[in-house]
């Protein structure tokens, strides 16, 4: 969805991590993106332009012998995005002075789109100050710096890098081509499921995945924002270049949410809160007797209600399943615990892929989200938050 019919222009330099360009080039093919290649001269020693174009299934270029001396000119015009990647030190540095002897540095200079720069090197070269200096240089005039991973460098090195991993620069080419609407905004996303414990080995729980949490979180970053996620028990993988904290029991998300609450703009209450919790509960494991057990149950603390009490200009945004009277039931919840907005869910879209949900305001706004996925699903659901919010002057005016 994020990046079909997008036009992307990869421009590659000379280095050993310009391997991993095939795979990142089929990644976005299968996004339905279209994909054109342009080499510097010294990268042909690492990359072959017939895997390249046959990958892209359009040319590969590296010099201007096509009998087309505007050829930097027409690739400019012809892309929505262009990313280098990798970006060497050597290339980097012209960038940054503005040098443009081959092929890719003209088109660079040529291009008005977004760009992006994905370096990769020794870590050494990567924290010389004058490549420090180059890189705050092109950040900026605009340019969108994808920071390099951790990790076994090509020379045998430990340290910071290595290239961006091949989703990372997918995120960010589609944040290169989203509005940005939570851009400098901080954002903290619940996700997943509570436990609350019998004893250290059993524990009651939720089936919760946290799959629309990190959909939401990715769709934030897409916008510009930076999500922080606090994580219950999930069943999806959180890529580690988001800031991230896990949790085990209701009372410890409380004290986290409590704790990250003022430093953040807007709350995705996303996670699965366990409603009740053991009211005794065993420090050794629980042996089994022939008799009944009995156990009673308490009500779990309700953190967004708390967050509610605490509410200063924070965006609260929560999220509920409902088998009956969603709208009269998700609306006496946004009342209850003094939320900005509510998304309601059917009970019976619950496991499924497609997504359906309704959003709801605190003045009465009512927008109906049905997409067949949940990452289209969370990012209209940030993008409507966002311009209800903080895209409309009335609503400053007439609500906080
Ligand atoms: N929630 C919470 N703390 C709880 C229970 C729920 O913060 N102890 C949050 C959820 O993360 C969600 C919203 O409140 O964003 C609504 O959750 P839901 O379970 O639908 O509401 P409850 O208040 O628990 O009501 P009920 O289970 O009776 O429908």
């Amino acid at each position: 969805m994020f990046l079909k019919g997008k036009r992307i222009l990869i421009g590659i330099t000379g280095g050993i991590a310009s391997y991993k360009v095939y795979e990142l080039i089929r990644l976005l093919i299968k996004e339905g993106a279209e994909v054109k290649t342009v080499l510097t001269p010294s990268a042909l020693n690492f990359v072959s332009p017939t895997v390249l174009s046959t990958l892209s299934g359009k040319e590969s270029y590296w010099d201007w012998n096509y009998r087309r001396p505007l050829i930097h000119i027409d690739l400019a015009k012809w892309c929505d995005a262009f990313l280098i990647a990798p970006a060497t030190v050597n290339t980097i540095s012209k960038l940054a002075c503005g040098i443009a002897d081959n092929l890719l540095t003209a088109t660079w200079f040529a291009c008005h789109k977004p760009k992006l720069i994905a370096p990769a090197a020794n870590s050494v070269m990567l924290s010389d100050s004058i490549i420090c200096e180059n890189l705050k240089r092109l950040k900026k005039a605009g340019v969108e710096i994808i920071p390099s991973d951790e990790g076994l460098l090509a020379c045998g090195d430990v340290g910071e890098g290595k290239l961006a991993n091949v989703n990372l620069i997918r995120d960010y080419l589609v944040k290169a081509l989203t509005p940005q609407r939570w851009k400098g905004k901080t954002v903290l996303i619940t996700l997943g499921s509570t436990k609350e414990y019998l004893d250290p080995v059993r524990f009651i729980s939720n089936s919760s995945s946290g799959k629309m949490g990190l959909a939401l979180a990715k769709a934030i970053f897409y916008q510009g924002g930076e999500p922080i996620l606090v994580a219950g028990d999930i069943k999806v993988d959180i890529p580690h270049w988001f800031r991230k904290f896990t949790v085990d029991t209701s009372e410890e998300l409380l004290k986290l949410c409590l704790e990250l609450f003022p430093s953040v703009d807007a709350v995705f209450m996303n996670a699965a809160v366990t409603d009740y919790r053991f009211k005794e509960t065993f420090r050794g494991k629980l042996k089994k007797k022939e008799q009944t057990l009995k156990v009673e149950l308490d009500p779990t603390p309700d953190i967004l209600k708390e967050l509610g009490k605490r509410k200063d200009n924070q965006l609260l945004v929560g999220f509920a399943v409902e088998t009956e009277n969603l709208i009269e039931n998700a609306l006496q919840k946004l009342k209850r615990k003094n939320l900005d907005a509510i998304v309601v869910n059917p009970a019976e879209v619950m496991g499924k892929d497609r997504y359906e949900g309704i959003l709801l305001t605190k003045d009465g706004r009512k927008e109906e989200i049905k997409t067949s996925t949940k990452e289209e699903g969370a990012f209209l659901i940030t993008k409507k938050v966002a311009q209800i919010f903080m895209e409309d002057p009335q609503w400053e005016r007439k609500y906080r």
